[in-house]
């Protein structure tokens, strides 16, 4: 049966949602789980001195993160639309809207190259199953990687089929396809990572990892590693760019903001410091740097497990574990291009998703070979996946942030906020004074500190 709000909702077709609370956080935390946690999180600590760097991006995921993913959870369930959508309901006749087409430009940029990554963790997981990395030496894992890359058509084949599962899953739609997924593979992700960090751990000489990871060295920190720290929880939190306001319009109304949010921003730290109790130990333990930039999962790893006790075992769970968290994150951000698609301009699901997919498809081939094979594919000195991560991380997704905070601070309406965050006076917020001094004064201040940074224009 249609509820009241599905029926009211403008399209004919009765709008999808989630179908409990724990739906909505597995698939939000699914969203925010990924390759920012698993393969970003671990080499940027490692790059920029460990916990002291760790520190500034907990103080960041609690002060900004968690008031900017309650904004975006505010805008989405209290208009239950797409992002372009939800701003020409709550200001209708106004520009705000281009807030929607940025997050879905920013969508389509962020699925192109994070589907290249995604699609090379499938690759190594067919090279853990068939068993590639045992007894080899370092010179010739780093030829598996290079030769994969130095491949015509492999990198783009997984691509492919990484784009096509996504689509899969997302063409099944919001309960039947991306929470029913989720909510088996969010469990399964954290026993993985669980049994990971045990065996990182047992491992001989492994306290020298933790202490990397937990010991706070400041003289390592400057003002670009802070900045450096409020773009990776960004990415990480998966905000700035719509997919929260997305996520948020499928919740019902009378489930609880608040928590539901802290939960998720909580699951994904979580699993990125388990991520990084995963990796350091294991790294010390074999005498590696722990600052190997993006190579640490592709070619530090495998290095690890060709020598490891039960290093099959463990390979293959830690990519399984890689490709689980990549698929979780395409789908939302697959969600975001499929719900405008469908609710602004009137097509099927099916075509949607079709439609979303094959350009995704498309802009990641194009950002697949400019990285190896045809590096002419590129703007300025950049190829073209350094200028999508460049533009979209560092400029599309503070921007959106910014203009996010700053609409619902003053703009949304202050009792329709309180009305939204209670869902209705149904629960307490205790936190609202401190949420609503922090979006409306530290949190565009601070992001707008980094926007004018990835620019250029403020430079530390
Ligand atoms: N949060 C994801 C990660 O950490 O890998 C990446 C991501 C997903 C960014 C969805 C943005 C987004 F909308």
């Amino acid at each position: 049966m249609k509820t009241v709000s599905q029926i009211n909702n403008k399209g004919s077709q009765p709008r999808d949602s989630f179908g409990s609370k724990f739906g909505f956080i597995a698939a939000t935390a699914g969203s925010a789980v990924g390759l920012g946690n698993i393969w970003r999180f671990p080499y940027i600590t490692g790059e920029n001195g460990g916990g002291a760097f760790l520190l500034i991006y907990l103080a960041f995921i609690v002060i900004i993160g968690l008031p900017v993913m309650l904004s975006e959870l505010v805008i989405g369930r209290s208009t239950q639309r797409n992002p372009f959508g939800a701003f020409r309901k709550l200001k209708p006749g106004s520009k705000w809207f281009l807030i929607g087409i940025m997050g879905i430009a920013a969508a389509f940029m962020i699925n192109a190259f994070y589907s290249v990554v995604a699609g090379w963790t499938l690759e190594y997981l067919v090279n853990a199953i068939t068993n590639q990395f045992s007894g080899k030496n370092t010179g010739e894992i780093t030829a598996l990687f290079t030769n994969f890359q130095g491949s015509a058509w492999r990198p783009v084949f997984w691509l492919l089929v990484f784009v096509a599962v996504s689509a899969s899953v997302v063409l099944a739609g919001v309960q039947k396809g991306i929470e029913k997924y989720t909510k088996i593979l969010m469990p399964v992700l954290l026993v993985l990572i669980v049994i990971l960090c045990v065996r990182s751990v047992t491992l001989p000489n492994s306290a020298e990892g933790l202490k990397f990871l937990f010991n706070p060295d400041f003289s390592k920190i400057g003002p670009s590693t802070i900045l450096i720290a409020l773009g990776q929880a960004f990415f990480s939190l998966s905000i700035g760019m719509g997919t929260l306001i997305t996520y948020g319009s499928y919740m019902k109304r009378n489930e609880n903001l608040g928590s539901s949010a802290t939960s998720v921003v909580f699951a994904d730290t979580l699993i990125a410091i388990l991520a990084g109790v995963a990796i350091f130990p294991a790294v010390f333990a074999f005498g590696i740097s722990p600052a190997s930039g993006p190579d640490l999962v592709f070619l530090t790893l495998p290095n690890i497990f060709a020598r490891m006790g039960g290093g099959f075992i463990f390979g293959l769970l830690f990519f399984f574990l890689l490709v689980v968290a990549a698929l979780t994150s395409t789908i939302s951000i697959l969600e975001v291009v499929v719900a405008y698609f469908s609710e602004e301009l009137k097509m099927s699901r099916k075509a949607a998703t079709l439609l979303a997919s094959a350009g995704i498809a498309l802009l990641g081939i194009l950002c697949s070979l400019s990285l190896y094979k045809v590096p002419e594919i590129s703007i300025g000195n950049t190829n073209l996946f350094g200028v999508l991560e460049y533009v979209s991380s560092n400029i599309l997704l503070p921007l959106g942030g910014l203009l996010i905070v700053f609409f619902v601070a003053w703009l949304f309406g202050k009792d329709k906020l309180k009305n939204e965050l209670s869902s209705n006076g149904k629960y307490k917020i205790g936190y609202y004074a401190i949420y609503r001094f922090i979006i409306k004064f530290l949190a565009p201040l601070a992001i707008a500190l980094v926007f004018l940074n990835g620019l250029g224009i403020l430079t530390f």
